[in-house]
């Protein structure tokens, strides 16, 4: 037998590819989107013009935008099998389970799947991220029995699906919030998701197949799944003066504080701050108790970690944090948060589609054997 090879469990500190899509400085607690630094792009732009930057490589210009808002405009509405589809799934099945189920029937709507010809993954990406949000907000309807609302095409992208979604046009604080959650999840390099996207992208399956994959991986409590989970702590938390006791007792019982801690940033995510920064502004615009409430908890929950986890092992809080409480600001249900990562993720995952299959290698990686050989078989009746 060969001597035993280092194994890196879950992959951590393997690189499995170059990009220039996007960097995160997990030292520093810096991102950087095709080189824009996502402060910048979360203050100044929107998720079109983001969207097209991960696709693109580059900034658009005023012709290149609107023609591309446009084309997402048109592509926005369902076929009415999709619909029905997530009519018949949504008041039992959880909103991430519609929509795996939903991104993979799309492909009945393409008459040529596998096509990878020129420009051809780029405007199946760009009908995939018009769709997912209203497979998202469509979702949210029917799991409350209530009727399906169309686009609005004279709303931009993320205001759009919070009009399909609750049925009021967003003011321009609201806009800018939910804006802000797609832009601030439209990408983040080489994660279990992107990653899962790859591989199946790799085997040459065609592009509802790789979404279908990253919709599935980004399902996990571990990964996009700990939004809805770090709210469903605060709401057992309850009230603000438990937090301390609840914080302190389930670490002594070796349970994760959700929406804490990440593989590759050793200090604040940025995004977290980000939004943090936003719902201390929320504070300001008259917010529900609810919202005060869980703010309260996020607060003293955040100062706890920082001082008992942050300083000592480099466990931060992370974008998951504090993304529910922002979502509540919007009166979004928890189960729809996850769905909402993959509507913005979208654009991530497509950038990386396509980047990858410029140069496409079948991931295929080893791992070590530690079971027996030449058994020898013994059949049924003798054993
Ligand atoms: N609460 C308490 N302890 C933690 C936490 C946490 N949230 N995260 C890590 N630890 C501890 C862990 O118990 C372990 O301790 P020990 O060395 O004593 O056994 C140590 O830190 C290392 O943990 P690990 O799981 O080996 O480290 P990892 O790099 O695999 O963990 C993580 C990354 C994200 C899976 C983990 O931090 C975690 O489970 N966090 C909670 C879930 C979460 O918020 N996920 C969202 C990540 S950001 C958005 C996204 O990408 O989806």
């Amino acid at each position: 037998m060969n001597d035993k090879p280092t194994i890196n469990y879950g992959l951590e500190g393997i690189y499995v590819d170059e990009s220039s899509i996007s960097k995160v400085d997990g030292q520093n607690g810096k991102l950087w989107y095709r080189g824009y630094a996502i402060e910048e792009l979360a203050r100044q732009s929107n998720f079109e013009e983001v969207t097209y930057l991960l696709l693109k490589g580059r900034l658009p210009s005023r012709k290149e935008y609107d023609d591309f808002t446009k084309k997402l405009k048109e592509r926005r509405e369902l076929p009415g099998d999709i619909k029905d589809l997530i009519r018949k799934m949504a008041p039992t099945a959880h909103p991430m389970d519609v929509m795996r189920t939903a991104a993979s029937m799309l492909v009945m709507f393409d008459n040529d799947p596998s096509n990878r010809e020129g420009d051809e993954t780029t405007e199946k990406v760009i009908s995939l991220v018009a769709k997912l949000p209203t497979i998202a907000a469509a979702t949210g309807r029917f799991r409350e029995k209530k009727d399906y609302i169309p686009p609005d095409n004279n709303l931009g992208h993320s205001a759009n699906f919070l009009y399909m979604l609750t049925g009021n046009k967003p003011n321009e604080f609201e806009s800018k919030l939910i804006d802000l959650m797609f832009i601030l999840h439209a990408e983040h390099s080489t994660n279990a998701s992107t990653f899962s996207v790859l591989v199946t992208a790799s085997t040459l399956a065609d592009i509802y197949s790789a979404t279908t994959t990253g919709i599935g991986t980004l399902k996990g409590p571990l990964h996009g799944g700990a939004d809805e989970a770090a709210l469903s702590m605060m709401n057992a938390i309850g009230d603000p003066s438990n937090t301390e006791k609840y914080i302190e007792e389930a670490l002594e019982g070796k349970k994760r504080i959700m929406g804490f801690g990440h593989r590759v940033y050793k200090t604040y995510d940025p995004r977290a701050k980000i939004v943090r920064s936003y719902l201390e502004e929320s504070l300001t615009k008259e917010p529900s108790d609810e919202v005060k409430r869980l703010l309260q908890i996020a607060l003293i929950a955040e100062k706890m970690m920082i001082d008992k986890l942050g300083k000592t092992k480099g466990i931060w809080p992370n974008i998951d944090f504090f993304a529910g409480p922002l979502y509540r600001v919007l009166g979004i249900d928890s189960h729809l948060f996850t769905p909402i990562f993959v509507a913005s993720r979208m654009s991530g995952w497509g950038a990386h589609i396509i980047e990858y299959w410029q140069n496409n290698k079948l991931v295929r990686p080893l791992e070590w054997y530690t079971g027996s050989l030449d058994l020898p078989y013994v059949p049924m009746n003798n054993r």
